[in-house]
């Protein structure tokens, strides 16, 4: 009997290439670029399987592009706002992800972020890279202490959870807000549930956790940034689409706030015309949070065992539209 067709939307680690080659014949997309849409619309015909990441639209004219054959759409991250779940659901496609492994490497990228933009490390690094380090400078390059200050977590998910435990370590008073509330996780972790807009009053790093939906879209925007404090630290390692670009820059160049560290923008990759790349009080990081060896390989293991899962028709491991299986 044949294999199964699974089209790779990018080259991912050898470790889920070699599990989803045991389960079909799959064909990699190599080239360093996500395939455009109209090849990828090409691809998707015939195939029983689609392993596929954030950079791909995944809607409902790919999949009935695809044709009804189509058994799973395996994503190697956990964020899906790029899939139209629905139109999956109306098809009975499960959709695949990789929660859990991811959400240790980017609280530590998020930290680090906090960490770089509190302590100015990249502008440090820049200064020093353009021959301007002359001399000790006893009011250079001054910043906010970490350790003691209040961090405000938005959305207390696995990875808002992991910088709760990560500010324990710092002494630092921690809020947090979310749409639901953690009572048994919150006493555990230290960490006090506020309104949003308590939260940006009173905090000095705000970090972001939520996922990208029609509720969290421009969830800060120009009135939300004159709340917090002039001396703020935003941290975005969630999607770019959470905060409003263009008050974003507005809040960073009129010193609304102090700075801001994404690993995320609006759009990505970032245009090289946008304003915010003109300022000095920003780190932006190209989307890099789950990046360590050990992660990309559970990730990609995952997505693997999830299609090869949907191909045999068994329930994903992990499974975003559990109501297929209804
Ligand atoms: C995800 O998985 O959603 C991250 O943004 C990329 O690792």
């Amino acid at each position: 009997m044949p294999k199964p067709k699974v089209f790779v939307t990018r080259l991912i680690p050898e470790k889920g290439l070699e599990l989803a080659r045991q389960a079909a014949d799959i064909e990699v997309w190599q080239d360093p670029l996500p395939p455009p849409r109209e090849v990828l619309l090409e691809k998707v015909k015939g195939l029983d399987g689609l392993l596929c990441l954030l950079t791909d639209k995944i809607d409902a004219t790919l999949m009935d592009a695809a044709g009804r054959q189509l058994k799973v759409i395996s994503q190697m991250a956990v964020g899906y706002d790029n899939v139209d779940v629905a139109a999956a659901t109306q098809r009975g496609i499960p959709i695949g992800n990789t929660p859990g492994v991811l959400t240790d490497t980017t609280a530590d990228f998020a930290w680090t972020l906090l960490m770089s933009a509190a302590r100015r490390v990249v502008e440090g690094d820049k200064f020093t890279r353009a021959g301007k380090w002359k001399t000790w400078g006893p009011i250079d390059f001054l910043g906010p202490d970490v350790s003691g200050a209040t961090l405000g977590i938005v959305g207390f998910g696995r990875i808002g959870q992991g910088m709760a435990k990560r500010a324990a370590g710092f002494d630092m008073r921690v809020l947090y807000y979310d749409v639901q509330r953690y009572p048994i996780v919150e006493k555990s972790l230290n960490a006090e549930y506020v309104d949003l807009e308590t939260l940006l009053r009173e905090s000095d790093f705000v970090t972001l956790h939520t996922v990208l939906s029609p509720e969290t879209h421009h969830l800060l925007n120009n009135s939300r940034f004159n709340l917090m404090k002039r001396s703020a630290i935003i941290i975005n390692t969630a999607r770019g689409p959470v905060i409003d670009p263009q008050a974003l820059y507005r809040a960073l160049s009129s010193g609304a706030i102090a700075y801001a560290a994404l690993d995320v923008t609006e759009p990505e990759p970032i245009r090289m015309d946008d304003p915010l790349l003109t300022l000095d009080n920003i780190i932006i990081a190209p989307h890099i949070a789950s990046a360590s060896f050990q992660t990309r390989n559970k990730m990609a293991t995952m997505a693997a065992a999830n299609l090869s899962a949907g191909l045999t028709g068994e329930r994903l491991p992990t499974c975003v539209n559990p109501e297929v299986y209804r």
